[in-house]
């Protein structure tokens, strides 16, 4: 009689108390940086947990994020036509595609950019928590103050109409959720795209001072390209920082000695916005790379094809590089987490997301000092099944403003 060897497990992705990560995933990464990982389709890939391993792997030339060459962990889908090469969108190129769109654009994201940029996300900031104040208690947080913000402020970045933002936050959180069929992703992504492609057909008989048209004046750029770069912009420039405008409140209004510090002391905010962004690891599935060489990766050998899943959250929680890093310390010293990722992909966007975080959190619970939950923590409704985690709805209350 032949006993079959037992596969592999699958990717945890349940964070039961709300903010950690899965408790197998962590247990795991504190057996071994590197392991064995059955993925949704049945892929045998690979799942890395430990810092060192996972930017080992996000710099080795041998690792490839083009979508036709990956498994995703817990996606079962992933039709052939949303694994399709799509030009431009170059958060799934590797180079040199990759830099010659990187390059256009880092100058769009640079620190001094979001300097000029921060009075602008002040007042659009101001006028959220003055709708806010206006219209409760009490409040849902995400659609009255996490999700416009960082939408308008993409928005006007792009050019794209704020206006229409019913139609895009709706296309992104279908294409991001794992609850969404494929049929319903893939309208999603062809109503986005259609969208963005006459959006930039306009900018071309109506130039203003936006991204989009500036990328229309550039001569090397096709029409389909500066469509799916900005369908890449749009969707991750206001999903991802909306859940962390969520989130982090969220998980400060159940630390209230950090929200405290938070709310008084200004010199904190700094290292505030970096620990709830290493706490929270709001990207919580990936990201996952494929092998396109035969690969040693920590004395694993990694055959050309087989994809690795990088598992952020649980390397930004690892002991031996953090002293107690399950604890929420807003004051911690920021010691280079993960959660922008890291490598050629980090995060385009991550100056930005730290301004509208910085701006953001200290300016909802100065102007609401008693702000806090308005139900039960157990009934706020986790988004565990979507490649961003998060909150769809938090609803709050408070007594008394300060402005
Ligand atoms: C890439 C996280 C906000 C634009 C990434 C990656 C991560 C990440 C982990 C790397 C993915 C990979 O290696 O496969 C986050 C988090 C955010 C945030 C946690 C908010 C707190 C933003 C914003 C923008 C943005 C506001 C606005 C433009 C991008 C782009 C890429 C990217 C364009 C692809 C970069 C490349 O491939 O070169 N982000 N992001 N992100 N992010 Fe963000």
């Amino acid at each position: 009689m032949t006993h079959a060897t037992p596969r592999p497990d699958t990717l945890p992705t349940i964070r039961p108390n709300h903010f950690d990560p899965p408790p197998r995933l962590l247990h795991w990464a504190r057996q071994t940086p590197i392991r064995l990982l059955t993925y949704a389709d049945g892929h045998q890939g690979w799942l890395a947990t430990d810092p060192a391993v996972i930017r080992a792997i996000l710099t080795h030339p041998h690792f490839s994020n083009r979508p036709e060459h990956l498994h995703l962990p817990v996606d079962p889908y992933s039709t052939q036509r949303r694994r399709q090469h799509r030009p431009g969108f170059f958060l799934q190129a590797d180079p040199p595609e990759h830099t010659r769109y990187r390059r256009r654009l880092i100058g769009h994201f640079t620190v001094r950019r979001m300097k000029a940029l921060r009075p602008r996300i002040e007042a659009i900031t101001t006028s959220h928590l003055d709708a806010m104040c206006h219209h409760g208690p009490p409040a849902d947080l995400v659609p009255a103050y996490a999700l416009p913000i960082p939408s308008l402020v993409i928005c006007e970045l792009l050019g794209v109409p704020y206006t229409d933002r019913a139609r895009f936050q709706r296309d992104s959180r279908t294409l991001l959720s794992l609850a969404s069929t494929p049929q319903q992703a893939d309208a999603a992504l062809d109503d986005l795209t259609a969208y963005l492609r006459d959006l930039t057909h306009h900018k071309h008989t109506h130039p203003a001072d936006d991204l989009i048209t500036d990328m229309t004046r550039d001569a090397d750029l096709t029409h389909e390209e500066i469509t799916n770069i900005s369908v890449l912009l749009l969707v991750a420039g206001h999903e991802t920082t909306a859940n962390m405008i969520a989130l982090g409140t969220f998980a400060l209004l159940a630390n209230p000695a950090q929200l405290a510090t938070v709310r008084d002391d200004p010199a904190a905010t700094h290292t505030a916005v970096e620990e709830l962004l290493r706490y929270l690891t709001i990207v919580h599935l990936g990201p996952v790379r494929a092998a396109t060489r035969d690969t040693d990766i920590d004395g694993h050998h990694i055959t050309a094809g087989q994809c690795v899943t990088l598992a952020l959250a649980a390397a930004n929680r690892d002991p031996r590089h953090l002293p107690d890093p399950d604890t929420l310390d807003v004051t911690r010293p920021p010691t280079g987490h993960l959660a922008f990722g890291h490598g050629i992909h980090q995060c385009l966007g991550q100056h930005l997301a730290r301004t509208e975080l910085a701006v953001a959190y200290p300016a909802l619970l100065r102007r609401l000092p008693t702000l806090r939950l308005a139900v039960p923590p157990r009934s706020i409704p986790i988004r565990a099944h979507t490649a961003i985690y998060g909150v769809d709805h938090l609803p709050v209350t408070w007594e008394g403003t300060t402005g």
